[in-house]
């Protein structure tokens, strides 16, 4: 297992930005996860680390070596960084067998062949592709192929294998499957991953930590799958991790209003915990945590009610807004029932506030 440091790494196409700044440690042996929208930088990140791009700033060091520095001319070659890489969309050579296609890396460091036939029995057993050595990618599904993948980035090294979206393209059965295999994979052979993705609900399920970029490329939090859900560190992270209602909040005289000074929608006669004291506040709350109450002042009307199973889905209409409500199918043991048109009164828990002028 490998450790990876990047020290303020810079990354510019042409006057475009796409990370600056960039730093961030990766202990050795565990499953980091890189999340973010689209085109937030994720793979510039993978590229950097790989060898296959050039930084304009900034300094990379796997195990405590420095592998790249513009300034101190330090470049290492993707072979001698020896870390191996799954991509999302070039999986597998499609010419090579999937015995060809594990060893290729061994071959091109010139290992003995007694190490590659080792090595190469050795990830696909890991992978569970044992008995596919002779068949060709096409005979082969999307999930055993990404498999394949895998293996060749485990026989390119056992120490630090980053993965790019690897089982995007899969379907949503066979990822779930996927997922735990890696886990099982990773605490077995203890290899650092990077693991990156634009599925948070991936990301948290998989990883101990989880680092969150926005779109600009800025990381806005690093951390466990627990802190990251309980305390999410600005706006943009809430939202990006499940389903929330943001509403602003008026304060006038020690007293708290959504949206606006009216008594009918006074929630609160003291501060709330977490309220920012001197700025402009917007509440964010989960579905989950907006509870119905008939002893709350605050009166909303259920506009729609949907049964999901495992839990009811509403949505409420509050001074001509909408928010979303949800109530698990356990809380509604009481045999109390809620239908389109009933008015409820809402009771807010777990909100957080920020700084509505923030920038998300
Ligand atoms: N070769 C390139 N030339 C110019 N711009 C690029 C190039 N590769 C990526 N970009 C831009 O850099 C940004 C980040 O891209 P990328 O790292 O691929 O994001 P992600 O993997 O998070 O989707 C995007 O705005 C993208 O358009
Ligand atoms: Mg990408």
């Amino acid at each position: 297992m490998a450790k990876v440091k990047f020290d303020r790494v810079t990354v510019k196409y042409g006057d475009h930005t796409v990370i600056k700044d960039y730093s961030l440690e990766v202990q050795a042996g565990e499953i980091l996860g890189i999340v973010g929208p689209s085109g937030c930088g994720k793979t510039t990140v993978v590229r950097s680390l790989g060898g296959f791009l050039n930084p304009d700033e900034g300094e990379i060091y796997i195990d405590d070596e420095l592998v790249y520095s513009k300034k101190r001319r330090v470049n290492r070659s993707p072979e001698q960084r020896r870390l191996g890489i799954v991509f999302q969309d070039y999986a597998v050579w499609p010419h090579l067998s999937v015995w060809d296609n594990v060893a290729y890396p061994l071959k091109k460091r010139r290992a003995a062949k007694d190490e590659i036939a080792k090595k190469v029995k050795h990830a696909l057993e890991q992978v569970r592709m044992t008995g596919y050595e002779k068949h060709m990618p096409a005979q082969l599904s999307g999930g055993q192929q990404q498999r394949v993948a895998i293996a060749r980035a485990l026989t390119s090294s056992n120490d630090l294998v980053i993965m790019d979206e690897p089982i995007t393209n899969l379907d949503a059965k066979l990822r779930e499957g996927m997922l735990e295999e890696i886990r099982a994979m990773q605490r077995r052979l203890k290899t650092t991953i990077i693991y990156i993705t634009h599925d948070q609900e991936a990301a948290l399920q998989l990883c101990d930590r989880v680092i969150i970029m926005q779109q600009d490329g800025q990381i806005c939090q690093i951390g466990t799958d627990e802190e990251i859900i309980e305390h999410p560190a600005n706006r943009f992270v809430f939202s990006f991790i499940g389903v929330s209602n943001f509403i602003p909040v008026t304060e006038d005289q020690g007293r708290y209003y959504l949206w606006k000074k009216d008594p009918a929608l006074c929630y609160a006669s003291q501060a709330p915990q977490g309220y920012l004291a001197g700025k402009k506040n917007v509440m964010g709350i989960r579905p989950m945590d907006i509870v119905f109450d008939d002893a709350s002042p605050i009166k909303a009307v259920i506009t729609q009610d949907v049964f999901l199973g495992s839990l009811f889905n509403y949505f409420v209409r509050l001074n001509d807004v909408e928010l979303r409500v949800q109530r698990s199918t356990l809380d509604s043991l009481d045999g109390r029932e809620y239908h389109e048109g009933d008015t409820v009164g809402l009771r807010f828990l777990n909100e957080k506030y920020y700084d509505e002028e923030e920038a998300v």
